[in-house]
């Protein structure tokens, strides 16, 4: 097999548990096979009702063990061994029943004895019915594993195997994999924004001007989107209010659509009331059309037309005077003299740090990668990029830790 080579040397040991989304695991293994990573996969006895143990024998390279006594002499200890040599212990998927044994250290089969034998970074990718995911019980025992450091992601919410929708559907595997390198190259991240509210707005607004027509920006939701992604990695109860886009946001994220800069604000100003931090990443239009035609407007013989627009409620400005208010984070679209207008504006809205890019035809607003400075109100300046907006929004936030760590800001608990 050819490899990228990305996670050559690295060890991944994968459970599949009992649900329906156990086909999608291949594909995981597959994939991580494919970055260089040796997988050795353990079944429960239920997950071999949906997918046989020679798939992911096949798909592995290696055998596959679901009974903690059969094939072995008990001697050969194989959960002792593969969690020594295991670099990241994969639980996909994780049913509602094997998150409980793991919650209360059940070793009753070969993969729960493993699982409690692991010492290094554990993931675990919920999928059930929604019921049973909202189910206290679940809810508990994905608090406790997450507060002893098991990083938990997704579920998705999308179509149930019941048929029904709601959140209980397991993460996609090239997501999966993602998680799983950044786990397997990084770590797993200190949690330090756990017990933080975060309120991150994203994308571009759109003002109607009549029944089919709207004044837009081009933003793509990108920036924000990294920035709530982020937040809710590094542990915080994360809210992301989204102009129009298509583009997805991260399962453990909690997502609120708009359309309308009233409807942005509306959102954003009651949201920011229990907030610790609200990053501005939204451009929000700055007028809106004074009247919108119920109709769609026709151009019969005019030559010309106007538009009388009026001004819309700029939102982090009001944020920044609020008494008490949190940790504000805003942005400056800057075609030029980025650090000059961007310090303007960090002064003249009252937020505590400012993230001036610049925008144009060649990037920023709408591309795939962003150059910014950050600024702070106490006179720091950083400089990062060009890089994709997700490393952006990582250098962000740990500029954010240094801030918040001096202040002691940015925590109302
Ligand atoms: N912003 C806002 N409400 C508005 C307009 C902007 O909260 N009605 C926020 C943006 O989310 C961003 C910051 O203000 O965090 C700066 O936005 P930007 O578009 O760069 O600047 P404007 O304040 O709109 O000023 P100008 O268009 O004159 O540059």
């Amino acid at each position: 097999m050819s490899t990228t080579g990305r996670l050559d040397g690295k060890n991944v040991v994968l459970v599949v548990t009992g649900g329906i989304a156990a086909y999608k695991s291949c594909e995981l293994v597959r994939r991580l096979g494919e970055d260089g990573a040796e997988v050795r996969v353990a079944m429960t006895r239920a997950a071999t009702r949906f997918v046989g143990e020679t798939t992911f024998a096949a798909l592995s390279g290696q055998p596959v063990i679901v009974d903690l006594f059969a094939d072995s002499r008990p001697e050969d200890m194989a959960h002792v061994r593969w969690a020594e040599r295991a670099d990241l212990l994969c639980v996909a998927p994780a049913t509602a029943d094997f998150l409980a044994r793991m919650a209360h250290g059940i070793a009753d089969d070969f993969a729960s004895t493993l699982a409690l034998a692991i010492r290094g970074p554990v993931m675990v990718a919920p999928a059930m019915e929604d019921d049973m995911y909202r189910h206290a019980a679940t809810q508990r025992n994905l608090v406790q594993l997450a507060e002893r450091g098991v990083h938990v992601v997704g579920p998705a919410v999308g179509e149930l195997a019941s048929g029904r929708s709601g959140p209980g559907r397991m993460v996609e595997p090239h997501e999966l994999l993602a998680e799983a390198s950044r786990l397997l190259q990084d770590g797993l991240p200190d949690p330090w924004l756990r017990g933080r509210r975060v309120l991150v707005t994203a994308g571009p607004t759109r003002e109607p001007i009549d029944a089919v027509r709207y004044l837009g920006n081009r933003s793509s939701g990108r920036m924000g989107r990294a920035i709530a992604a982020e937040a809710a990695r590094l542990g915080a109860r994360t809210t992301l209010i989204t102009g129009p886009s298509d583009l997805p946001v991260a399962s453990n994220v909690h997502r609120f659509d708009v359309e309308r800069a009233a409807e942005m604000s509306a959102a954003t100003l009651a949201e920011a009331l229990v907030a610790d931090i609200v990053v501005m990443a939204a451009a929000v239009a700055d007028f809106t059309p004074a009247e919108v035609a119920g109709e769609k407007i026709k151009k019969d013989d005019r030559q010309q037309i106007s538009l009388e627009l009026c001004r819309t409620v700029d939102i982090l400005a009001q944020l920044g005077q609020r008494q008490p208010r949190p940790f504000l984070v805003g942005f400056a679209a800057e075609t030029s003299q980025v650090r000059e207008r961007g310090a303007a504006k960090m002064q003249a809205k009252g937020c505590d740090v400012l993230v001036a890019n610049r925008v144009g035809a060649d990037g920023g607003m709408g591309g795939e990668d962003n150059e910014v400075v950050v600024l702070d109100r106490w006179g720091g300046e950083h400089d990062f990029g060009p890089a994709p907006k997700a490393r952006v929004a990582t250098f962000l936030w740990k500029r954010l830790r240094q801030l918040l760590a001096v202040e002691g800001a940015g925590d109302r608990s």
